[in-house]
């Protein structure tokens, strides 16, 4: 059977693994790992802590700590955090193992015996001061295209424009801030040159299957001609060049992270105690090789480590580099610096129940960013969850599992007849086969319809993930879902129990095996919520877990078949979903903004006639009183000089009711009315955030009249 090895990018142990991450390669890939595991292909996933180079030195000068601490802290947090978020890694290792040390060495030798590295003597930059040789990332001047002042060493960030570094005008040092002077310096060239034929045939081989935004990339790397480029560097955290001649000089951290790949393959073959089993992963040309990265990998993996491993010979290329676009965070981009992020491990903070992950993986999943950059708000991931998960998958799996438990004491009801059971299993297996399912007249047309459905989807959701269309995926999954939520309706089975109870119990057979098929086709969306869900079905769950690479059963081909045995006893029903609040909701996005506020000026902006619609007074607070059966809500009334008003406000938590009588505070009068917990609020209060996330009244400076207008 088809054998897979799938890698996602190294990340570099230099931060925490945020949501742009996760959205960016690494769910896409766990997804696609369970999905192939699920169909019995044997399967790798390999993963781990990128660890050198400039982003890790410049990153631990900035924490004032070395750069063994950084990657420690660094690689141990990314790695639990992956591992809460349910990514499927068979070994997430890392580049400072000394295994790898030994491989990237080896590469760099075989390559230097076949004459495809060159030793070439440059001008570099020199920080006199710090007195070392700065690598791109260490300089920064006005970009020579556009301008730009804060343009990194080889790259500008603005125009994307790739030069020498000796190019950029007004050059500094990020080390000293001062300007470096040119000196020479030796490094070594791989010749990426002489692999420009290759590549070309290489890529064009693909170009059916790549994405669009990795064949426009490659290509126009390809036309304007591949130069030679150094893979050495001056420095001294990283991989030593291996050459007696070569003091202070490390392989640059391109080479030998993607070299991690392999390395890291190895390892988890010597912790399986069978050194060789790393072998048919790389070096067999019937494996396919999928490596999931961001875009801005790109040509790295569609370039570079191809003509690597070209250039070694005796390994096979990536047949596939289904680089995601940008997720972005409520509107612009994720950035670290301007606090404008969630990292993994914030949200597990905040959102620890188990539950949460399988929220976030499937708000995320949703909406990948697969063609173009796409957005994750805070209010997607509650409607998502509240709205699809909980109303849709979650409330048919619940409804069926509650009337068979009330009905049948919680085990599979009778199907007759019986004959009707392998019309469906030929029809499971005829669409496999690119048949549509020819259902007989003697099934109901509700029946018909759903199971049409439910076969259907399950080849087409294969088809969606073998073409990595992880959002059609998840979309058709969902849809399913609501199909039978349909189906349950449309047949409704609280009629038929009286009525019709054969058929009520033919009914509930269908909705049982449906639940069995969320299991299956839920699981590279939401693993642990498909575990859960093995449980209630008391089935030993399967979800698509590591499990050393093996081959298996294809359970995917028997999702949508009757599966569950009648009489067979299921566990008593519990919840798979749990709902988000708005509360909690608002409290997240105060802390996005509060900790960053960007203004959004792409935003439509409101005129001072939209500022004066809300109707803006001072008043005086004459009553304030707790809500019962709350914790932050207060009933307040407002002396507004012509008139009180009742306003509901969540205020409890900073004030105590006595606090706040006689207090002026700003009013927003010309809201609309609104019910909170009963209590209708005619109007709002207006309060500032604290760090903390509790709001803080406004107060005016002076004595004013209550009913001023506020402008
Ligand atoms: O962009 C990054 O985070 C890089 N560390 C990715 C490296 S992928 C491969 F080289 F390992
Ligand atoms: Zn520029």
């Amino acid at each position: 059977m088809q054998r897979t090895l799938i890698t996602a990018a190294l990340p570099y142990a230099n931060g925490y693994i945020h949501l742009g991450h996760c959205a960016g390669a690494y769910l896409p890939a766990d997804m696609y790992a369970r999905y192939l595991r699920l169909r019995g292909h044997p399967t790798l996933f390999v993963c781990g802590s990128d660890e050198h180079g400039a982003p890790i030195t410049i990153a631990a000068e900035q924490e004032g700590i070395s750069p063994r601490e950084l990657i420690e802290r660094y690689h141990r947090a990314n790695a639990e955090a992956f591992a809460r978020l349910g990514i499927s890694f068979d070994i997430y290792g890392r580049t400072s193992d000394p295994h790898h040390y030994t491989v990237a060495q080896g590469f760099f030798l075989e390559l230097l015996r076949k004459g495809y590295l060159v030793e070439r003597e440059e001008e570099q930059f020199y920080d006199p001061v710090a007195q070392i040789f700065l690598p791109d990332r260490y300089v920064e001047g006005t970009c020579p295209h556009c301008g730009y002042e804060a343009a990194r060493g080889d790259q500008c960030e603005r125009c994307g424009a790739y030069y020498n570094q000796l190019e950029l005008r007004n050059p500094r040092s990020r080390i000293t801030g001062k300007p470096p002077v040119v000196r020479r310096t030796v490094h070594w060239y791989f010749r990426l040159s002489a692999f420009q034929r290759a590549l070309e045939e290489y890529v064009e081989r693909h170009s059916r299957d790549w994405k669009e935004n990795v064949l426009q990339q490659t290509r126009s790397w390809l036309r304007q001609g591949l130069t030679d480029r150094p893979i050495t560097r001056d420095l001294d955290w990283g991989v030593p060049v291996p050459l007696p001649n070569a003091a202070g000089k490390v392989l640059y951290v391109w080479f030998e992270a993607l070299l991690g790949y392999i390395s890291i393959t190895q390892r988890w073959a010597q912790q399986r105690g069978i050194p060789e089993a790393w072998q048919p992963w790389w070096t067999d040309p019937e494996t396919r090789y999928i490596a999931f990265i961001g875009k801005d990998n790109i040509v790295f993996h569609t370039l570079m480590f191809p003509a690597m491993l070209m250039a070694h010979g005796g390994y096979i290329l990536p047949e596939n580099v289904p680089a995601n676009e940008f997720l972005n965070l409520e509107g612009q981009k994720f950035s670290k610096s301007r606090n404008w992020s969630i990292d993994v491990r914030d949200f597990f903070a905040d959102f620890p129940e188990p539950h949460a992950v399988d929220a976030l993986r499937y708000t995320l999943a949703a909406n990948l960013p697969e063609t173009r950059d796409a957005d994750f708000t805070w209010q997607e991931f509650a409607a998502r969850t509240n709205n699809e998960l909980v109303a849709i998958l979650g409330n048919f799996v619940n409804r069926v599992l509650q009337f068979v438990q009330r009905h049948w004491g919680g085990r599979v009801p009778e199907f007759a007849p019986v004959e009707l059971l392998q019309e469906w299993e030929r029809c499971a297996e005829a669409v496999w086969e690119g048949a549509s399912p020819e259902l007989s007249s003697a099934w109901t047309a509700e029946e018909r319809l759903f199971l049409q459905e439910l076969l259907q989807g399950s080849v087409h959701i294969a088809q969606a993930y073998e073409q990595f269309r992880f959002r059609e995926a998840v979309a058709r999954t969902m849809g399913l879902a609501r199909a039978a939520n349909k189906f349950f309706n449309d047949t409704a089975p609280w009629v038929t129990l009286q009525q019709a109870p054969a058929r009520c119990a033919r009914t509930l057979f269908v909705c049982l095996q449906a639940v069995r098929s969320f299991a299956v086709l839920c699981a590279p969306i939401v693993p642990f919520a498909a575990e859960r869900l093995y449980g209630l079905l008391q089935l030993p769950p399967q979800v698509g877990a590591p499990n050393d690479g093996v081959s298996g059963e294809d359970l995917w081909r028997n999702a949508a078949s009757p599966k569950l045995p009648v009489g067979h006893q299921l566990a008593a029903p519990q919840l798979l979903f749990a709902r988000i609040d708005a509360e909690r909701i608002e409290r997240q996005r105060v802390k996005l903004y509060g900790g960053a506020a960007p203004m959004n000026t792409s935003d439509a902006l409101a005129t001072v006639e939209d500022l004066q619609r809300l109707g803006l007074r001072i008043g005086y607070i004459v009553h304030a009183e707790p809500i019962a059966g709350t914790e932050k809500l207060l009933r307040l009334e407002v002396d507004l000089g012509t008139e009180r008003r009742q306003l509901v406000a969540g205020i409890a938590q900073r004030y105590a009711p006595e606090q706040l009588l006689g207090r002026a505070v700003v009013v927003a009068t010309k809201l609309k009315p609104a019910r909170i917990r009963g209590v209708e609020s005619q109007g709002m209060l207006l309060a500032a955030t604290a760090p903390d996330g509790t709001p803080v009244l406004l107060t005016p400076e002076e004595q004013v009249p209550a009913g001023a207008e506020v402008r």
